[in-house]
């Protein structure tokens, strides 16, 4: 019989590298990304990062995400640059309902976009999840309009698979998503 992943069986990955982008623990020194997050419209939005940064709300916000483990939710992860290992985004795994099925979320910093860190990231990520982590699926609810973050799936082998009409809320807005998934059973990158 197929056992699934739960979440006793997702303790933090060691921190995944490819000698440019790490995905780590976050740390209570990684406030700085926090606060930054939190000056971009679309992040607070779609997350838990706080849309008015203080310095309980940007240590609630670390927390939360060790909290996700031990919560059984899932896994979250800071995303470093390899260099500097300070953290300029964020990267998820989380628990579907279905077995076997995880999301996946993430956000870069607006001043460390456009170098590929969320291409890698997302690489490292799914590499883990589906290889070490036993998920069969990996998959990913996005925005039509937010093509960053089509092209991330997209490059990391995703397949769009349809339009969920009027899925998500932000606030007050309806949102429909495009439903992207990676499968163990895909071709290996
Ligand atoms: C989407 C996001 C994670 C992309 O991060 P990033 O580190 O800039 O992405 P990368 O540098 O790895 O870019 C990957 C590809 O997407 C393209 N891309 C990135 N941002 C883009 C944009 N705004 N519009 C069009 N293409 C974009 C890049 O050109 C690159 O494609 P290429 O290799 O063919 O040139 C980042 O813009 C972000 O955090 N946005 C806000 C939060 C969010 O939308 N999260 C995802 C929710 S589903």
């Amino acid at each position: 019989m197929l056992k699934w992943p739960t979440v006793t069986d997702l303790a933090s990955p060691d921190p995944l590298d490819d000698g440019v982008v790490r995905v780590r623990p976050w740390r209570d020194t990684d406030l700085s990304c926090v606060e930054q997050a939190s000056r971009d419209p679309r992040i607070p939005q779609g997350t838990t990062v706080p849309a008015r940064y203080t310095l309980e709300a940007g240590l609630a916000y670390i927390a939360r995400q060790h909290a996700r483990r031990t919560s059984g939710e899932g896994v979250s992860m800071a995303i470093a640059e390899q260099h500097t290992d300070q953290a300029v985004g964020h990267v998820n795994l989380m628990l579907r309902p279905q077995d076997g099925v995880a999301g996946i979320g993430y956000w870069i910093v607006p001043a460390a976009r456009r170098r590929g860190i969320a291409s890698r990231a997302i690489a490292l990520t799914t590499a883990w999840g589906l290889n070490v982590g036993g998920f069969a699926r990996v998959e990913a609810w996005v925005e039509p309009d937010n093509h960053g973050s089509r092209r991330v799936l997209e490059i990391n082998g995703y397949l769009l698979e349809g339009r969920l009409r009027s899925f998500l809320t932000f606030g007050t807005r309806r949102a429909d998503v495009l439903v992207y998934s990676r499968l163990a059973t895909d071709a290996a990158r």
